[in-house]
């Protein structure tokens, strides 16, 4: 099997539970569909991950752009007794395009694990999300020498009986525990390195050639001051942010900077 299409750059905004009224949940889409109405791009992926509320709303809002939404979290059921849950189905019948799956606070406050992360990421591609899976180390795993060996365990189990096929639709995302929330994010020597050593761990699950296919993308504490240095680093297929994506014009910015560079990629026969 081959993938014939290039892989595209991919930017995720995340909006966390940071939108605290439906007011600035509209304010936010209502911006972005004006603002990038236009935006047509071969080389440039934007994904708007809301909380479950104004996933709807948003969703429809820029329904006739090329703005995609996605959800932080899902259930990896698609039905049936499970209180309080949302399932993928339901998700994907509102249109959803794609999900998070084991951010790092989910991990960290709701007893995420490679096993859930798994079923989830399994759940989001029988319906057609596509997963955007993490990754990454605590400053603990990172000070013991131990992160090759995390970031080796969570790749095989939270990708284990994800197929070849099913891998098309699916990113990863290399995202420092230590490097959220921060002012700064990891250094660009240290996102070039762990994401040579997500490549190399990729292939030897798929092998080379499919492996050099899957996104991988960088999260954690990226902004518009770092946002050029961290998509110019070769080995990144894109971004996740958070903070830095609160204000809808610096998200639209990041998504400017990124845009360039995917440009710039694609003249270079790079993507
Ligand atoms: P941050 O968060 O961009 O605010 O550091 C990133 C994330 O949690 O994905």
């Amino acid at each position: 099997m081959s993938f014939l299409k290039p892989v595209k750059m991919i930017i995720f905004a995340n909006w966390k539970i940071y939108m605290r009224s439906r007011g600035e949940v509209k304010d936010y889409a209502s911006i972005l569909k004006n603002e990038l109405n236009h935006f047509e791009s071969d080389f440039l992926e934007i994904h708007i991950m809301t909380d479950f509320i104004s996933f709807d709303y948003v969703n429809s809002c820029l329904s006739k752009t090329q703005i995609k939404t996605g959800v932080q979290d899902l259930f990896w059921e698609d039905f049936g007794s499970y209180a309080g849950e949302v399932s993928p189905l339901m998700l994907k019948d509102l249109g959803c395009s794609s999900a998070y799956i084991g951010h790092s606070e989910r991990k960290a406050y709701f007893g995420e694990n490679d096993e859930s992360i798994n079923k989830k990421v399994l759940a989001c591609l029988r319906n057609g999300i596509k997963p955007l899976m993490f990754i990454g180390e605590t400053i603990e795993e990172l000070k013991s020498g131990e992160t090759e060996a995390v970031l080796k365990m969570q790749l095989e189990k939270g990708l284990s009986n994800i197929s070849l096929e099913m891998l098309k639709n699916t990113a990863i995302i290399y995202e420092p525990r230590w490097a959220i929330g921060q002012k700064a994010s990891a250094s660009a020597s240290t996102i070039s390195s762990m994401h040579k050593l997500t490549r190399k761990l990729l292939s030897e699950i798929y092998g080379s050639k499919h492996a050099q296919r899957i996104p991988v993308l960088y999260g954690g504490s990226v902004n518009l001051d770092n946002i050029r240095e961290i998509v110019a680093i070769q080995e990144v297929d894109g971004v996740g942010a958070a903070r830095a994506a609160l204000n809808p014009y610096d998200f639209i910015e990041l998504v400017r900077i990124t845009e360039e560079e995917a440009i710039k990629r694609n003249r270079a026969g790079k993507v």
